[in-house]
């Protein structure tokens, strides 16, 4: 069972109980002290250490082991398995699933110092985490990769809301394509979401061939000041709980399980 010496934890969130509607959203700081790293480590598979050590800059070396380590141990939690004996695998695209669970189904985002990490059952998940910072190249790229009407919308906004505004239609297009698992293999350009900072997030059009924006909900994160983000899910609206942000070392205890 899990150890429930997490700090600051609703129930649900100490006894990990996802109901079959609910979507969890956890948020994990990349972070952590030189000599807990180890134990993070000691966590991972040996592809993912190989993984780890093929990063060029030792900062993104760790950035990844703690995401992963992170998502070993949640996805642990919920699914009542030691971290280490979960075994993932990859769709064509690159899409992970875990042997865990057979209806658990998680998504990651990673942006900056933190990771962005949401857990379901039985339904395809994504999610997108951005930080807001200053593009160069945001019009050119909103032109290229946005479909036509995104890219008219953004650049009618008043300059002060087109940064944000194109983050909140980049993490949402972004999490779609996540939760279909078909990454870039869509055009970005064949589906228009919402993109307006006043605006809830949703999908409003999608081309012929897109699976129906029926089957699909979209919603709007708001994990971390300065970033935006978005989930993605198949079906009909759940409940959404977003944890509050979480340091890797607290995750360590709730990890010795199994
Ligand atoms: C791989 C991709 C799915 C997301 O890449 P990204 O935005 O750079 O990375 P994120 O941090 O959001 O997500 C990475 C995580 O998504 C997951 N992932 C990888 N491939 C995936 C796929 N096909 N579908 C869903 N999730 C996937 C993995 O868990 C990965 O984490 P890991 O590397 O620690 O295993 C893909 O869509 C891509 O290459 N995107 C490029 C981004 C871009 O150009 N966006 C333009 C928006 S306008």
């Amino acid at each position: 069972m899990c150890d429930s010496r997490l700090p600051n934890l609703s129930r649900d969130q100490r006894d990990f109980r996802l109901q079959s509607r609910d979507v969890h959203v956890w948020t994990i700081h990349r972070g952590a002290p030189d000599p807990m790293l180890p134990k993070f480590q000691s966590l991972l598979a040996d592809e993912e250490l190989d993984r780890a050590n093929r990063f060029r800059f030792e900062h993104l070396r760790r950035s990844y082991i703690i995401s992963r380590a992170a998502l070993r141990m949640l996805l642990g939690c919920y699914s009542r398995t030691a971290p280490k004996n979960i075994h993932f695998d990859y769709s064509p695209n690159g899409k992970p699933s875990s042997n865990a669970s057979a209806d658990i189904c998680f998504n990651a985002s990673h942006s900056k110092a933190f990771t962005l990490l949401a857990f379901t059952r039985e339904c395809n998940i994504g999610v997108d985490l951005e930080e807001i910072r200053p593009l160069s190249d945001m019009t050119a790229i909103a032109r290229q990769f946005f479909c036509a009407d995104e890219a008219a919308e953004l650049l009618s906004l008043p300059a002060a809301e087109r940064r944000h505004a194109f983050f909140l239609c980049w993490t949402r297009k972004e999490a779609y394509l996540k939760a279909t698992g078909d990454g870039l293999s869509i055009g970005l350009d064949r589906f228009r979401v919402s993109l307006r900072p006043s605006e809830p997030a949703r999908f409003i059009h999608f081309a012929e061939e897109v699976p129906s924006a029926k089957r699909w909900v979209l919603h709007d994160l708001k994990p971390v000041q300065g970033y935006a983000a978005a989930v993605a899910y198949s079906g009909t609206p759940r409940t959404i709980q977003v944890f509050a942000l979480s340091e890797p070392t607290q995750l360590l205890d709730i990890g010795r399980i199994g």
